[in-house]
């Protein structure tokens, strides 16, 4: 038996309308917001990815060259896709342009628990400046998804990459090695930064100034340790985001991310109940699009890690029942077969979900499988009944059975 690689899945029918389901809600929710969905390839050249995503994404780069001696990459995210795509082709559309999408990204990643090589996000982009506004617009779609999806066990964090970059910088840290470093105060791995920090000269009082730094967390008197520009610039995004009702969050001053292209307010949402991979959201503010050869544009944007999410709320106990089917034709002997296969035509041109029984079945199996798909009614055709123009309509939940003109089926089926 062939299996599929390692770290990718296959969604069943009930898992599969459980993912649409959640799916339809963030669709709506960013559209509430002004934001239109956009769809990018799959596959974009390794370089878009090389460029700025720093060296996390680089390593876990599913990358190939193609027939045409062409370096391709499977995306492992869709920011820097969906800037391309705006230097390509909406460079000169009205800003502020809010787009949004949904589709699976490829990590090379070792699989694990909500860890996947293929996984799904549901992110956003809004691209044209870098104001607190723009951000608090970003953070409150953002917060407005985790709540329309139901999760109630989930912590949300807002920092400035900015400040920590400065900070590393004014500290003798060189270009080069900035992305490095930040990577291991991303997973405070402290140890590990110290000789790298020593090996540029940084003095160990510094450096520990700098940990303090990235280990502050609190409210907004947090801000107070924000020097300059940066420190107003929260304060603002602070007051925007108490405006729209968005007040449970904290300021965590360590808030790295992964990638390397964040210059300004950077965000995360975690849900605890996930253990080691337990950040279902990340986002910030960059700027790519001078990078990808177009003008210089600021820009903020999260995504939402799909399958995370759903497992949180899984975790949570929020179950999802399956929608089944209106209604299932059960033909009582097979001279009505006939009958029965224009019934369910007449019904599902009537837009009423359907099915009927194609395997010869007997009445009495037919049945079972009416109920196993999750049948509301079960129309059950005889020769008796036809002869008056009528069917019998059992609801299957209770049982009970009514006889019921053709001619009145389908608005009986449709209250
Ligand atoms: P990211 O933090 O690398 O950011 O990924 C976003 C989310 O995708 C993570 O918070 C996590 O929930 C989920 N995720 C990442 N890797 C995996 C994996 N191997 N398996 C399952 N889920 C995973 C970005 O990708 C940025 N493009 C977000 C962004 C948009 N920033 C600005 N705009």
């Amino acid at each position: 038996m062939i299996q599929r690689p390692r770290g990718t899945r296959d969604f069943l029918p009930d898992e599969m309308e459980r993912r649409r389901h959640y799916e339809g809600k963030l669709r709506s929710v960013a559209k509430r917001f002004g934001f239109r969905e956009t769809a990018t390839p799959i596959f974009e050249d390794s370089e878009l990815f090389i460029l700025r995503s720093g060296p996390n994404i680089v390593d876990e780069l599913y990358a190939f060259r193609d027939k045409g001696d062409r370096e391709i990459a499977l995306r492992p995210e869709l920011t820097a896709p969906t800037i391309r795509m705006f230097v390509n082709s909406m460079s000169n559309d009205p800003k502020p342009i809010k787009l949004f999408y949904f589709g699976q990204c490829f990590r090379y990643e070792r699989p694990q628990s909500g860890r996947y090589r293929e996984f799904f996000q549901f992110g956003a982009e809004l691209i044209g400046s870098a104001t607190p506004d723009t951000d608090a617009e970003a953070i409150a779609l953002a917060a407005a998804m985790i709540e329309e999806l139901g999760l109630k066990d989930f912590r949300l964090k807002v920092g400035h990459i900015g400040v920590l970059r400065q900070k590393l910088k004014e500290a003798g840290i060189p270009d080069g090695n900035l992305a490095e470093i930040l990577q291991k105060l991303d997973k405070k791995a402290y140890e590990e930064a110290v000789p790298l920090m020593e090996a540029a000269g940084v003095d160990r009082e510094v450096m520990d100034g700098i940990f303090e730094f990235t280990d502050t967390v609190g409210g907004i008197e947090v801000l107070d340790r924000v020097p300059g520009d940066a420190g107003d610039y929260l304060r603002s995004l602070v007051s925007r985001l108490t405006a729209m009702g968005i007040e449970d969050f904290d300021i965590d001053l360590g808030v790295v991310r992964g990638l390397d292209y964040y210059t300004g307010v950077v965000f995360e949402a975690e849900a605890p109940a996930l253990g080691a991979e337990k950040q279902i959201l990340g986002g910030g503010s960059y700027s790519l699009s001078e990078l990808f050869g177009g003008e210089d544009v600021f820009s903020t944007g999260f995504a939402i890690g799909f399958d995370r999410i759903l497992l949180a709320l899984e975790k949570e106990g929020l179950e999802y029942e399956n929608e089944g089917i209106d209604a299932y034709v059960v033909p009582v002997s097979d001279d009505v077969r006939s009958e029965a296969a224009e019934i369910t035509a007449m019904l599902r041109k009537a837009g009423i979900s359907c099915d009927t029984d194609i395997m010869e079945r007997k009445m009495g199996k037919a049945m079972k499988h009416a109920s196993s798909v999750g049948a509301r009614q079960a129309v059950i055709v005889g020769t008796k009944e036809l002869e008056s123009d009528s069917v019998t309509l059992r609801d299957m939940s209770s049982g009970e059975q009514t006889l019921v003109p053709i001619s009145e089926l389908i608005g009986r089926i449709q209250s």
